[in-house]
């Protein structure tokens, strides 16, 4: 894997092992046939609050950067509140989809090794490898469907943890602000090909050498389907995390992050209580 990209494009991209796309495939269909369930045995599914949250979510912000869509996040460490919401629903609609997660962690975790070992060498990040592999059980699984026939489907922003894996999407219309060009362009995912790219995270653990990569997603000519995706958020032990407290991803111009000095981005960051293992 040829990390060397995060400096030019801003993101990595390559192509799935198969045992991977197979998974992503497998699991993307079990998301849509979880959404096939009523709103209130989804609802069963709920946990957390708007900062920790966890499973099932239906957001339905008013105003006109509405942001509406259907979410879940799936957690190794939330299992245990998890699976036993997931029985309770009594279908094997939410069973297996909660399932299908534990797959894709095992597929993922090699691709996601070489991504931190290359990284670690390249801007060296001593110890890098070993926190991102020891913090599995907080990778956060993000799968979402949107909505038909809306303007924008995802505002724009910047991911806020450690680095963002993007598993797959039925539709196209992902869109990242180009790091250098300062223009959106079109993300190069496929059934084949898909991408890394930085969170804030990442942009502080390597003393902003890399950047959280800003993207949006815009509606496609044929947006009068439904639009699935999926992704990671790779989280790892971190003496820092970005104060989510304090700032909203909303209030910052696009790409603030790309040239400022990393006292000046550093401020937007507190210290992070240990509450990974290892
Ligand atoms: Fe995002």
């Amino acid at each position: 894997m040829d990390v060397r990209t995060l400096d030019t494009n801003g993101f990595v991209s390559f192509d799935y092992p198969i045992l991977l796309r197979d998974a992503v495939g497998e699991a993307m269909e079990s998301w849509k046939a979880f959404c096939t369930l009523p709103i209130e045995q989804k609802r069963l599914l709920s946990g957390g609050d708007r900062i920790k949250d966890f499973g099932y979510m239906c957001r339905q912000d008013a105003g006109p950067n509405a942001d509406e869509k259907e979410l879940f996040h799936a957690l190794r460490a939330n299992y245990p509140e998890l699976l036993p919401k997931a029985q309770l629903v009594g279908d094997k609609r939410a069973t297996d989809f909660i399932e299908a997660v534990d797959v894709l962690l095992y597929r993922m975790g090699p691709v996601v090794q070489i991504f931190a070992r290359e990284v670690e060498k390249r801007y060296g990040i001593p110890g890098f490898e070993d926190d991102v592999m020891q913090s599995q059980d907080y990778w956060t699984f993000r799968y979402l469907r949107y909505p038909k026939n809306k303007p924008i489907l995802a505002n724009k922003h910047g991911d806020r943890g450690g680095f963002t894996f993007h598993l797959g999407e039925t539709e196209g219309g992902g869109q990242y602000l180009d790091l250098h060009e300062r223009v959106w362009k079109e993300w190069p995912v496929s059934e084949k090909r898909t991408i890394i790219f930085p969170s804030m995270g990442l942009q502080h653990r390597s003393k902003g050498q890399l950047k959280a990569l800003w993207h949006q997603v815009v509606p496609t000519e044929s947006s009068a389907s439904e639009r699935f995706a999926m992704v990671t958020f790779v989280d790892f032990q971190g003496t820092h995390r970005f104060d989510d407290s304090r700032f909203n991803m909303k209030d910052f111009e696009p790409g603030f992050n790309y040239e400022i000095p990393f006292n000046e981005f550093d401020k937007y960051f507190v210290p992070r209580p240990v509450m990974m293992p290892g």
